[in-house]
């Protein structure tokens, strides 16, 4: 849908440099959420209550999923999915190795061992063909990252996983409200993590949420979620209820709080909106960058609903004069905040030392990782800020291509 504030062309004007700091990232938050906020402070129920059981419907009912449990991060949500499973010690984890910490560090929470995978050059996804190689008998769970917000070939993925009898997670981090082939992600796999941390599509701050159709996940993830008792804690204090509990596993700190609740309920009412600001920023720059040799942008394919939590805009480095590292610093001195997602998991200095990794092991994260760089782009951003951008990518590339 076409957005009518983004202008087609930042030539039409005459550009002045900026006078102030273009941040990399801020949250959309309106007085909806803050009335909604300070409600729930009004209230006398600040944690797990009333909202968070709203919330867990309303989002549950927004991807198409019979259950949806809320957590304190997709850290936890991801923890959660791999308990339900039973993962435990001398299992495997499959792990694309172009991700953030988080979906690697919960296989070690279980003192199982992540086993790391290559991503396809172009998406940057999971590559479903270096997964099969990497399945053995010790292999439990795979997991699917959803970069930038683009959803990964999930079928071909649940294809091999059904076909060796294995369950798929999906880190849906940057991946709400995304779709794959029709199919809202969160309704597709055995089990999705999504995050709401503060740069996330939808923010409360900080928290996640665990989506599934299995009831029977769904109830573990509920349970241990909250120290393994065997009922809410809120249920305890509402009128008449009983003061009775009963510890039933060693469980976990990961509820989700109503106060992170409030933000989400408005959040989630209006991520339509939020989704097509996104969009049309990403179709602005997309417009603009194909247009250079020394710029790729990045993909968007037909049969997919990108959710555009990033843009990771990749560089044709043998093109260009200099390397990502000082294109930042560049961008910087225009005054434009930007970030590089992400480091692979195999160049940190826990991953590589543990697992005895090189750099040339994952060649195709390794080459994402050396050119990619990502640009602002939230839903507050005004049309001003777009252009700014813009004009300055263009005139790094201007002042640097070979
Ligand atoms: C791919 C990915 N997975 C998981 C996480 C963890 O999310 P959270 O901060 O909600 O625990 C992040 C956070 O940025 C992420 O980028």
């Amino acid at each position: 849908m076409e957005d009518r504030n983004i202008r087609r062309s930042v030539t039409t004007r005459t550009k002045m440099p900026r006078t102030t700091f273009l941040p990399f990232a801020v949250p959309h938050i309106t007085q909806a959420e803050i009335d909604e906020v300070v409600d729930t402070l009004h209230s006398g129920w600040l944690t797990t209550g009333a909202k968070t059981k709203r919330f867990e419907h309303e989002f549950a009912g927004a991807v198409n999923a019979p259950y949806a449990v809320a957590v304190n991060s997709a850290t936890a949500a991801l923890h959660l999915a791999l308990d339900a499973l039973g993962i435990g010690e001398g299992d495997e984890v499959i792990v694309p190795v172009y991700t953030f910490t988080a979906t690697a560090e919960v296989v070690l929470y279980c003192r199982a061992r992540p086993i790391f995978v290559d991503v396809d050059p172009v998406t940057c996804n999971l590559d479903p063909l270096q997964l099969e190689r990497r399945i053995t008998p010790r292999t439990r769970a795979i997991f699917v990252v959803h970069i930038a917000g683009l959803p990964a070939e999930i079928d071909m993925i649940l294809a091999i996983a059904r076909a060796h009898a294995l369950p798929v997670i999906e880190d849906a981090a940057h991946a709400f409200p995304a779709t794959y082939r029709g199919k809202m992600v969160g309704s597709i796999s055995d089990m999705t993590a999504f995050s709401f941390y503060a740069t996330k599509t939808l923010s409360t701050g900080e928290g996640g949420m665990l989506t599934t159709a299995n009831p029977e996940y769904a109830q573990r993830a509920s349970m241990m979620s909250l120290h393994g008792i065997s009922r809410d804690a809120w249920k305890r204090y509402r009128a008449g209820a009983s003061w009775y509990y009963e510890v039933l596993q060693a469980g976990y700190k990961y509820n989700m709080t109503d106060i992170a609740a409030s933000l989400g309920l408005h959040q989630l009412a209006r991520s339509q909106w939020l989704l097509q600001r996104r969009q049309a920023i990403a179709r602005r720059y997309t417009e603009a960058f194909s247009q250079w040799a020394q710029l790729e942008t990045p993909p968007d394919p037909a049969h997919v609903g990108h959710a555009w939590h990033l843009y990771m805009l990749r560089l044709c480095l043998e093109r260009l004069t200099i390397t990502r590292d000082v294109f930042i610093q560049a961008l910087t001195e225009a005054r434009i905040g930007a970030s590089v997602h992400f480091i692979p998991l195999h160049l940190h200095p826990f991953y590589r030392d543990t697992y005895h990794l090189a750099p040339g092991d994952f060649p195709a994260a390794l080459h994402m990782y050396q050119r990619v760089i990502s640009l602002p782009l939230y839903p507050g951003m005004t049309d001003e800020d777009v252009d700014d951008v813009i004009f300055a990518i263009e005139q790094i590339v201007t002042t640097h291509k070979k």
